[in-house]
């Protein structure tokens, strides 16, 4: 599989900052036992993976725009080119530990996301997409799941944290999803659900609440696997409303209407 130039920039960002977070990642499993427990840690290593990735993209496309978790928007001379970037996805699994995280890298083009690239350092799984040229895990080409009942299906979700609003709604949802798929999961990474999506593992995902810099390169790597994302209302408005439900075409009309029934 060729990959274009900035997928290419894309990728080495992210393999960069990988190697920073799987070395953090082993000084995590250190510091469990401390009575602090690894936080600030933590808050650091995902600092510096922002950094990492910021500046090897600013070197290779100095005038763009950036949307970064941690420093925020960052306005560029080409207004038309942005730059979305979640360092860590999963910051509470890689806290506690657990390998299901990932750095999540999109490229937005006059607002349509045109390049993704999530990748799971421990796993060491690298999933990347470009608009009109597929999904690939490790340059193998991804199809999402052609289930055609979500009672065959195992459904992924995110479970919304403590603090965090829509409790009583997401327990309506989980347990009319319940009533009907073959299972349900949580796994605490949006981005890296999504790809999972995208790679079959996973019929379907849902899960509000969201921001642009969890579901950019995820939305695209579904699409270019065949997949549909969509927010509760079946529109584009992702970004805007934080909401997201994907699967392949059947799956993700059933979902939808599954999820509206709560
Ligand atoms: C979080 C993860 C999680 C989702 C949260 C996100 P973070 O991102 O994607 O799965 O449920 O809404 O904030 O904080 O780990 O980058
Ligand atoms: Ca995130
Ligand atoms: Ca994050």
């Amino acid at each position: 599989m060729a990959r274009s130039a900035i997928l290419n920039v894309m990728v080495e960002a992210a393999l960069k900052a990988g190697r920073g977070l799987t070395r953090d990642f082993g000084e995590v499993e250190n510091l469990q036992v401390s009575v602090k427990g690894p936080g600030d840690f933590v808050s650091a290593a995902d600092r510096q993976a922002e950094k990492t990735i910021a500046s090897l993209l600013r070197k290779a496309r100095p005038g763009y725009a950036m949307l970064l978790e941690e420093s925020g928007a960052i306005k560029g001379e080409d207004s038309q080119h942005r730059w979305i970037v979640d360092p860590l996805d999963g910051t509470t699994n890689f806290l506690h530990s657990n390998p299901f995280f990932c750095i999540s890298i999109a490229l937005e083009s006059q607002g349509i996301v045109v390049a993704g690239v999530i990748y799971n350092p421990v796993t060491d799984e690298l999933f990347t997409a470009e608009r009109g040229q597929g999904a690939f895990l490790n340059d193998r080409r991804l199809r999402v799941s052609g289930r055609r009942n979500l009672t065959d299906c195992l459904v992924c979700t995110g479970i919304p944290h403590r603090g965090k609003k829509g409790h009583s709604t997401f327990m309506l949802q989980q347990q009319e999803v319940m009533n009907v798929a073959a299972g349900t999961r949580a796994m605490g990474s949006a981005a890296l659900s999504l790809a999972y999506v995208a790679a079959g593992r996973y019929d379907a995902y849902w899960e509000d609440g969201l921001s642009p810099w969890d579901v950019a390169a995820g939305l695209l790597m579904v699409r270019e696997a065949g997949g549909y994302v969509s927010d509760y209302s079946d529109r584009d408005k992702m970004f805007d409303n934080g909401e997201i439900v994907s699967g392949n075409d059947r799956i993700h009309a059933s979902l939808l209407k599954t999820i509206r029934q709560s």
